[in-house]
């Protein structure tokens, strides 16, 4: 076993409270997961393609599921080792703390994956790991048959460079499933993706923005989510929820502390258009789900029509790819009305999440100041940021405040 590797500690036949968990994220997601680890007040965050580990305790795990906007599920690690034989996969696993978390009546799946390793075949590591549990299981609880009807425990067995990693899902259902979104438009965000592009914006919760091609609504839902303060996973229930490692009350604290952080006075300036009527209706009910209907104005527009009279403001969309949907005429016009709109209004910035390379050539104020690689649904996108000017400070002396 790699010294120092296990996740899941025990001592004197009693688990530890201290863990490792992993919140994994999409590709070029990372460091905006250890942000808002870093917010959540977690120090000693490692990063790796699509994993951010962090040290934690067991009572941690109802926070981070609430909290987390960008990443895609928070796993505990059970243990991690190097595993060139099934022989060896299956004594080391058997070796691990299984008993401390999973009850003699959990109902238990492995899921797997391997990445240049010489156990390439995942079913059969599946398979492996799902053998090493149960026998482990069976000596703890001295039984020869589990009835599976308890709380659920789904592992991931991944192996990648012949390092078998051994973690569990305490989350269920991704964490993109915030339980609002019953409406969808045409290809819709994910709710992670567009909480992270609101992150990874100058918006703040003073400032006016817009998403003038809106679809679902999804961005600027997270986006009042965020300016209310408001946790994403209230509305929804965790796989962990119902593990008896984890204290009950634990729970009710994170939920209660969650609801009593929310703004639900703060005034929030935000818009949304689309061309499609239906989108406007489905961000509205969506609005209304997320319990944001008093933040957002959505409003059929076209995108040619969009008329800005303000000086300061932030734009975040995402326009149609032509892969998914419009065709490309369309879409060069899209580009051509947001860069006369935009070419004089110096103090917007301007995002946009496009797999079009050729946005840039279209929407000319100038050179994107940053453009982000990022995977939508699969599909390799750009996030293209134009900084504006930033706007007077509100205490300026004599200068009219307009964010
Ligand atoms: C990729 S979707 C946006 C999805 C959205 N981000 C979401 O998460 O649901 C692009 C949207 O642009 C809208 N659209 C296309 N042409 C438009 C135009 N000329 N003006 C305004 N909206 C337009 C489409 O109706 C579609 O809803």
């Amino acid at each position: 076993m790699l010294a120092g590797k296990t996740g899941l500690r025990k001592k004197n036949n009693r688990m530890i409270n201290e863990v490792t968990l992993i919140a994994t994220a999409t590709f070029g997601l990372e460091m905006v997961v250890k942000s808002e680890l870093k917010a959540l007040g977690f120090e000693n965050i490692k990063m790796s393609d699509g994993i951010v580990e962090f040290e934690a305790t067991l009572a941690d795990i109802p926070r981070v599921n609430l909290w987390l906007r960008s990443a895609d599920r928070v796993f505990l690690k059970i243990g991690e080792f190097k595993a060139l034989t099934f022989d060896e996969l299956f004594e080391q696993t058997k070796a691990l703390p299984w008993e401390s978390l999973i009850t003699e009546d959990g109902k238990f799946t492995v899921k797997g994956k391997s990445v240049k390793s010489t156990l390439g075949s995942v079913s059969a590591c599946q398979a492996i790991v799902k053998k090493a549990v149960v026998e482990k299981l069976k000596e703890e609880y001295h039984v020869e048959w589990f009835k599976e009807t308890g709380p659920e425990f789904t592992i991931q067995v991944s192996m990648l460079k012949d390092v078998a990693l051994l973690t569990v899902d305490t989350s269920g259902a991704g964490l993109h499933r915030r339980g609002y979104r019953g409406q969808f438009g045409e290809a819709p965000l994910k709710e992670t993706l567009a909480a992270a592009l609101v992150l990874l914006s100058f918006w703040n919760k003073d400032r006016l923005l817009i998403d003038p091609m809106c679809g679902s609504g999804t961005i600027l839902i997270e986006a009042a989510m965020i300016g209310r303060n408001m946790a994403p996973g209230l509305k929804r229930e965790f796989a962990s929820e119902r593990w008896p490692a984890i204290d009950k009350k634990a729970w009710e604290k994170a939920r209660y502390s969650a609801q009593v952080a929310m703004e639900p006075d703060r005034k929030l300036q935000i818009f949304g258009y689309d061309l499609d009527e239906k989108s406007i209706q489905a961000c509205r009910i969506n609005a209304v789900n997320a319990g944001v209907d008093d933040d957002i104005v959505f409003e059929r527009k076209d995108v040619k029509d969009l008329w800005i009279d303000k000086q300061y403001g932030i734009i975040i969309s995402n326009p149609p790819y032509g892969i998914r949907i419009s065709q490309f005429s369309e879409i060069n016009e899209i580009y051509i009305s947001l860069h006369k709109t935009f070419k004089k209004k110096k103090g917007w910035s301007i995002y946009i999440l496009t797999a079009d390379e050729m946005f840039p050539n279209y929407f000319k104020r100038a050179q994107p100041d940053r453009v982000r690689k990022l995977f939508n649904g699969g599909i390799k996108v750009n996030y293209y940021q134009y900084y504006g000017e930033r706007p007077p400070l509100p205490d300026t002396p004599g200068v009219p405040t307009e964010l």
